[in-house]
């Protein structure tokens, strides 16, 4: 790949002169969904696919951007004194928001640089591109320009970007599983004060497969920001009579006793699902500490459950691939994973059962929704590096 880029680059900019190349991965998180904006615990890795790039410093304060994924748009231009999001700067406002981002937290970047990217995350399918290329971005300005910022203030501004720059109001999972990734581990995060530990993920037998819905999303349309909101209205009406700082702080028993100050049915579903996948997520990761990887699968089932009917965030074709994956023996769990609304399921799924599972759910899915979806065996990786 490395060879392609440079080969690229030299084509699009002239030569390789100074010219550096570096990759960033893609993200899939394994379980506790929608509760890292309410103070609970998330369970993602980093993949091998991911984002590859190529970077070179200018003299001049010029930025340019070129996509092997977007070549029809050809080279984009722009300028460190024009960072401001611009919709018809379509995917260069990632890495322009993170420019800005290391500005707005002291870090000066005073020359600007010439960038080419060819990602192999599908775009828009819940793999987390985005914030893969705002890694890319926050490693190539911390090692091109010796800024030596740590991976984790890595993952702080590159969120702090995508809410403040790009808009989407994410919470800090994305960034941190990609910034953080260590081959053959999870991250067990607690977002509520970033603590974290790796845990080896050993499947021994068994492989995590990644199906692709195909339905395309992007958070910043989705009902992502209404969940967000749903669920803060419904902790400030549990703060009216509980001292807790997020939904995070509750268990199951503890929010049982409270949920009837939520007055709104649907926010109580949407607290409801932030608290109990908060838990299913500590509990999963404690099953796989014990070797249980059959509990672990069905904390994964259970949290799809959740997702689809309290937090409402499935939809037919996420809902036809995880049911369809359900039935196919070998199966250890299945959910949606990323935002929702479209984009990718994850399964473990035993190594013999993986082409069966393949075929049947993919033919399964293609008559009920009437086009393919796609599926890869991935691989759990590094963090950013240099190539
Ligand atoms: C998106 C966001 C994350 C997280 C997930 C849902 O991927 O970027 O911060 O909220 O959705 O778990």
């Amino acid at each position: 790949m490395k060879d392609l880029i440079m080969k690229k680059f030299a084509e699009v900019y002239g030569d390789t002169e100074g010219a550096e190349a570096f990759f960033s991965p893609g993200r899939v998180n394994l379980i506790g969904e929608h509760t890292d904006y309410n103070g609970g615990h998330v369970f993602p890795c980093a993949l091998t696919i991911g984002t590859y790039a190529v970077a070179r410093k200018r003299k001049d304060r010029k930025l340019r951007f070129y996509s092997m994924n977007f070549e029809n748009l050809g080279v984009i231009e722009s300028s460190l004194d024009d960072l401001e999001f611009n919709k018809q700067a379509g995917w260069t406002n990632y890495p322009k928001g993170v420019i800005w981002a290391f500005g707005e937290k002291g870090y000066k970047v005073d020359c600007g640089f010439d960038m080419l990217l060819n990602g192999n995350i599908p775009n828009g399918s819940g793999l987390s591109s985005s914030a893969s290329v705002e890694i890319a971005t926050g490693y190539i300005l911390s090692e091109m320009y010796g800024l030596d910022v740590p991976n984790q203030e890595l993952a702080i501004i590159g969120q702090y970007s995508e809410n403040n720059f790009n808009g989407v109001n994410c919470g800090i999972m994305d960034q941190f599983a990609i910034a953080m990734g260590k081959k053959d581990n999870a991250i067990f995060l607690d977002t509520s004060d970033l603590s974290f530990e790796y845990a080896p993920i050993k499947l021994d037998g068994a492989k995590i497969v990644i199906s692709s819905s195909n339905k395309k999303r992007g958070l910043g349309d989705s009902k992502y920001n209404e969940r967000r909101s749903e669920c803060e209205e419904a902790l400030k009406e549990i703060q009216a009579g509980m001292g807790i700082n997020s939904l995070g702080d509750l268990n199951e028993e503890q929010f049982e006793t409270v949920k009837m100050a939520i007055k709104d049915e649907d926010r109580r579903k949407r607290a409801k699902h932030a608290v109990y996948e908060n838990q299913r997520t500590i509990k999963a990761v404690n099953a796989l500490k014990n070797n249980d990887i059959e509990l672990f699968g069905r904390l994964m089932n259970e949290s799809h459950v959740s997702l689809r009917d309290d937090y409402e965030v499935t939809g037919i074709e996420l809902d036809t691939l995880v049911e369809e994956a359900w039935k196919i023996d070998g199966v250890i769990g299945s959910r949606m994973t990323g935002a929702g609304f479209g984009g990718c399921t994850v399964s473990i799924v035993k190594d013999a059962a993986v082409d069966a599972f393949i075929d049947k759910v993919g033919k399964a899915y293609k008559d009920k929704i009437g086009y393919a979806a796609d599926f890869y065996v991935v691989e759990i990786g590094p963090g950013p590096c240099r190539l």
